[in-house]
């Protein structure tokens, strides 16, 4: 779907040309293309200022019907962020219009300080993710495009010719990821989800295992089990592995998947409720990634261990004050129902430690309403003791624009976590920083594994759209993961 071609631009026939442009800078060295950028600053409309666009007719010197101008604005302020954003609202152009053949040129090797193939890898995942729409309930007016153009010198072309794929299928996680998030919630129960999720995994050389609701009692998954029991969808443990011949390292990824969160007998008020189906998306993370991790060929073992259930009120639900025994044989006092996803996590925790022995375990969740509270719905929390996996995670969220932020473990905040009656209590006994107190609760599971836990409450779901992100779920955390497993 994404193609790098450098053919001349004064023969290529093309329907749309999408050319970024920075305002007093040249980022392009191709005769044709700085004439027509010349041409396009003349006019006083457009001086490639952020988020400016012009569109010119019948130029003369491309053959091109129209040509979409793109301001990045200053060049020094450029980001691999903002090409992404270019890229994606010349795919949107085109989709709005209903004109699918689109090219977009890449700026020239050099001009710009950020690498070239960084260049190229940012401006396809902006026109891949852009290129997304969720047609799942309702068809969209125009489709998306089918195939999209890249335009780069022939050396840059031959030496970046793996890339495109690459990203596609990265990006193509990612994408799966949004439209399990975006799905509704009657259409997505636990072991619909887990359906759902195998039929893409059996495509893959990925090993899929099913843990029903009977063996979880039978093997006593108690903390999972309380959760599940206010609803009549039974929860289920889902595990995907991908364990190449050769490697060496083992991690083992978490994923929340609370299909949906309705609270428990902490029942949730309107205006908290209506889009907690997007409680498992940490889930859907997790399993995109392994998916994309097998379509890749990583190297190295990579587990994920899902916990599905839904969190419902009713006669047979759980109740705040319940002392349940987690798998790991803890007990735990319940403070409050809606502090659910921190139970399933910690006996799936308990579960990859024991099965896996994983050196690194990395748990992805939209745990706490206080994440978003502290860092907002662009910004994940990111929580570890071990300095070095703080690192690696944080510039793998820089590298892919899924940014997160370090918050700390505070050792003294435990005691917060004291129960008269049980060997913890779920949540704090004060009301502040919920994030920390919730990441707190779930270090004392991770037993000697390097463990992180990325908190994604407010980045998994954008109420309103972005670039190249419509509203619903966002897919975060599929290219972070995939990043760092790489540099692993
Ligand atoms: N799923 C929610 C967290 C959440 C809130 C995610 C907003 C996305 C957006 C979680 O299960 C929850 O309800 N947490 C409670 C914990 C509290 C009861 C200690 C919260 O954050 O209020
Ligand atoms: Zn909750
Ligand atoms: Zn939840």
């Amino acid at each position: 779907m994404l193609q790098l071609t450098s053919r001349d631009l004064t023969r290529s026939r093309v329907n749309t040309l999408a050319i970024p442009v920075c305002k007093n800078q040249d980022i392009h060295d191709d005769k044709p293309l700085t004439a027509i950028v010349g041409k396009a600053r003349s006019r006083d409309e457009f001086s490639g200022g952020e988020d400016e666009t012009l569109i010119l007719y019948d130029l003369p010197e491309v053959r091109a019907d129209r040509v979409l101008f793109i301001g990045l604005g200053k060049i020094k302020k450029l980001t691999r962020e903002k090409l992404r954003n270019f890229a994606a609202a010349a795919v949107a152009n085109c989709i709005r219009t209903g004109l699918a053949d689109l090219m977009i040129v890449i700026p020239a090797a050099g001009k710009i300080k950020i690498e070239a193939s960084l260049v190229i890898e940012a401006i396809q995942e902006g026109a891949c993710l852009g290129n997304y729409q969720f047609e799942r309930y309702k068809k969209s007016r125009h489709a998306s495009l089918k195939k999209i153009r890249f335009y780069v010198d022939a050396k840059t072309a031959k030496k970046n010719r793996a890339l495109p794929r690459k990203v596609e299928t990265v990006c193509r996680g990612t994408l799966l990821a949004r439209e399990w998030v975006n799905m509704a919630p009657n259409d997505k129960m636990p072991e619909k989800l887990v359906e759902l999720i195998t039929t893409e995994a059996k495509k893959t050389s990925l090993s899929i295992e099913v843990i029903k609701a009977r063996e979880l009692e039978r093997k006593k998954f108690g903390a999972m089990l309380a959760v599940a029991a206010g609803s009549k969808n039974k929860p289920v443990l889902l595990r995907l592995t991908h364990t190449p011949r050769r490697a060496k390292k083992t991690v083992a990824l978490i994923g929340k998947g609370v299909t949906f969160d309705a609270g428990g007998i902490n029942l949730k008020p309107s205006g908290s409720i209506e889009t907690m189906k997007k409680d498992m998306a940490g889930a859907a993370a997790v399993a995109a990634t392994l998916v994309t991790v097998a379509r890749l060929g990583l190297n190295l073992n990579v587990m994920g261990v899902i916990p599905m259930v839904e969190n419902m009120p009713s006669g047979s639900a759980y109740r705040p004050g319940d002392i349940i025994t987690s798998y790991s044989g803890k007990t735990v006092e319940v403070g409050n129902t809606d502090a659910e996803g921190r139970l399933i996590l910690i006996d799936a925790m308990t579960h990859a430690l024991i099965k896996y022995h994983p050196q690194i375990m990395i748990d992805m969740a939209t745990l706490t309403g206080a994440c978003m509270v502290a860092l907002g719905d662009k910004i994940a929390g990111l929580f570890t003791p071990d300095n070095r996996l703080a690192d690696a995670i944080h510039r793998a969220g820089e590298n892919t624009g899924e940014r997160c932020w370090r918050m700390p473990l505070p050792e003294d905040y435990k005691k917060n976590l004291k129960s008269d009656f049980a060997d913890l209590k779920s949540v704090g006994s004060k009301r502040w920083g919920g994030a920390i107190t919730a990441a707190l609760f779930l270090s004392e599971f991770a037993g000697d594994a390097r463990w992180a836990h990325i908190d994604i409450a407010g980045t998994a779901y954008a109420d309103k759209g972005s670039v190249y992100c419509g509203s619903g779920g966002t897919g975060f955390g599929v290219r972070l993961l995939c990043k760092l497993l790489e540099t692993l």
